[in-house]
């Protein structure tokens, strides 16, 4: 039996690996989520009805096991249907702490079983090690993730203590070293185990709570490969090889997006977490105000919808404002009458556009858009010096030309789109107000390019029409 149940296990750690592998593609990734929860399904029952302890004994409790699998499964499917796209990220947060906090519990059950069965001095040292890992890890993923989620849903207030930097500190310093005191013997109250959860509680709420609230996506990746080492302790502990692999999986995949991400932003994790960068005061109305060279040209709708559909190649680079105005249908209907016109049509995707990872794929794949028309940054830059037109829909930083010019720019470093080389520019956003980053942007002032100000799906509505009674 046992043999059956780690073939199993292997099985399933493969479809966590190919899943993993499938959603990296627009394409693949609703087949790679199914194969690897497919491959989760296997190993949870599999575990079920295989496991035996070394007595020979199955798993006990079935009643308990399938009540929570059943109001988990109900309680998961619902809030998943109902969510919006734009609240994707706090989903995924409250998912993760909901992970985090399984973590920690097993290392909550297993220490009290420990303590009972041999007593806290005869624990081995790797056992202990291994259950404070999980215990302080798993605690701070969820409380995090949780602060992470009520901010993004605009629950929660940013907020810094003064020093908080200082306490933070402290409150790590002392978990590492109350549990390296236990986990040695120096300490054998088991009582301080509670204390150490009630630290990492505050750890992980004051960790999260002065983020600026549009750095969350970063933060619910890192907390998101937090939840992942956790659940690989509890897998060390279990002797458990599919908890393990898997675990240890998101604790990559997790660090590798948080890596990714940051780099896409050109800038380091310690900036996110202490920079306070992009928080929500800062953007919007309270943007820096810089002086360029030369002035705002508006575009009539008329105008505008003459240009595109009298041009032989569009590209339109979709941002962070298309998301908010829910433009991706009419987008996609633009670029459809486009292409009747013969005007080859394409999307510009810039890795960081928007608020989350594949933030302009989903939006888009929402809408049908064909996932050939979508280009990555370094395919498409450059292709715009062969383009009529590029329409910036709800794009700021991402075309922001301080990110290659200003040294001095909080964007300085970061790749953008190379929009200025095609013959003309023309952005619709709702007012001069600035991006994410909180700067102004010399593109709009530039030669060539023209502003469509107003909502972008409104106005691309108007330029539907426009078009459409041109022909
Ligand atoms: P942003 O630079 O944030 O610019 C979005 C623009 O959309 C704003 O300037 C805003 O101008 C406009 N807008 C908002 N609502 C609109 C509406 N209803 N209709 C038309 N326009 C609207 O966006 P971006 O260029 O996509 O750049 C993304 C930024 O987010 C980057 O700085 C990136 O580093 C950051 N970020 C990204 C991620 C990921 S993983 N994607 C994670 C964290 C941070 P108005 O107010 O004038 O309309």
């Amino acid at each position: 039996m046992q043999h059956i149940l780690q073939l199993i296990y292997l099985i399933s750690s493969v479809t966590f690996i190919l899943g993993l592998k499938f959603l990296g593609n627009p394409a693949t990734a609703r087949k790679g989520n199914l194969i690897a929860a497919g491959g989760m399904i296997l190993a949870i029952f599999g575990t079920i009805f295989l496991y035996t302890t070394e007595g020979g004994e199955h798993l006990g409790n079935l009643g308990f096991i399938f009540g929570g699998l059943i109001v988990g499964t109900v309680i998961g499917w619902m809030i998943a249907k109902k969510v919006k796209m734009t609240a994707m990220p706090q989903m995924v947060s409250f998912f993760n702490g909901m992970g985090g906090a399984c973590a920690a519990l097993i290392s909550v059950i297993e220490f009290r079983h420990h303590v009972e069965l041999e007593g806290f001095s005869n624990i081995q040292t790797g056992t202990l090690i291994t259950i404070f890992a999980g215990l302080i890890i798993g605690t701070v993923s969820f409380t995090g993730s949780i602060i992470a989620y009520g901010k993004l849903e605009e629950k929660i207030k940013d907020f810094s203590l003064p020093a908080g930097q200082y306490i933070n500190m402290a409150l790590l310093l002392s978990l590492i070293g109350l549990s390296a005191m236990m986990i040695s013997g120096n300490i054998a109250n088991t009582e301080m185990f509670y204390v150490i959860i009630l630290l990492a509680v505050a750890y992980g709420v004051l960790f999260v709570f002065p983020i600026g609230g549009a750095d969350m996506p970063v933060v619910i990746s890192l907390l998101n490969s937090f939840t992942g080492v956790a659940a690989a302790c509890g897998g060390f502990l279990y002797g458990n090889n599919v908890m393990l692999i898997g675990g240890i999986l998101v604790g990559s995949a997790g660090t590798l997006l948080t890596v990714v991400m940051c780099k896409s932003m050109n800038r380091s994790l310690t900036n996110v977490l202490i920079g306070n960068f992009g928080g929500g005061a800062k953007t919007g109305a309270a943007a820096t105000s810089t002086t360029f060279v030369g002035s705002i040209k508006e575009v009539t709708k008329s105008d505008a919808a003459i240009m595109m559909k009298y041009a032989k190649k569009v590209i339109i680079v979709p941002g962070y404002g298309l998301a908010v105005a829910q433009a991706q249908h009419v987008v996609h209907e633009l670029e459809e009458l486009l292409e009747k016109n013969d005007v080859t049509v394409k999307y510009a995707i810039h890795p960081v556009a928007g608020r989350m990872p594949g933030h302009m794929n989903v939006l888009l794949a929402e809408s049908n858009v064909s996932y050939d028309k979508l280009v990555e940054m370094e395919e498409i830059n450059p292709e715009f010096a062969t383009t009529d037109v590029v329409l910036v829909i709800g794009a700021n930083d991402v075309v922001n030309p301080a990110a290659k010019t200003d040294p001095s720019s909080p964007i300085y470093g970061m790749p953008i789109l190379d929009v200025e080389n095609a013959a003309s520019v023309i952005v619709m956003k709702r007012s001069m107000k600035a991006g994410y980053a909180g700067i102004e942007n010399e593109l709009f002032y530039k030669p060539k390019t023209s502003m469509l100000f107003g909502d972008a799906k409104k106005s691309l509505s108007e330029l539907v029409s426009e078009i459409k009674s041109l022909s």
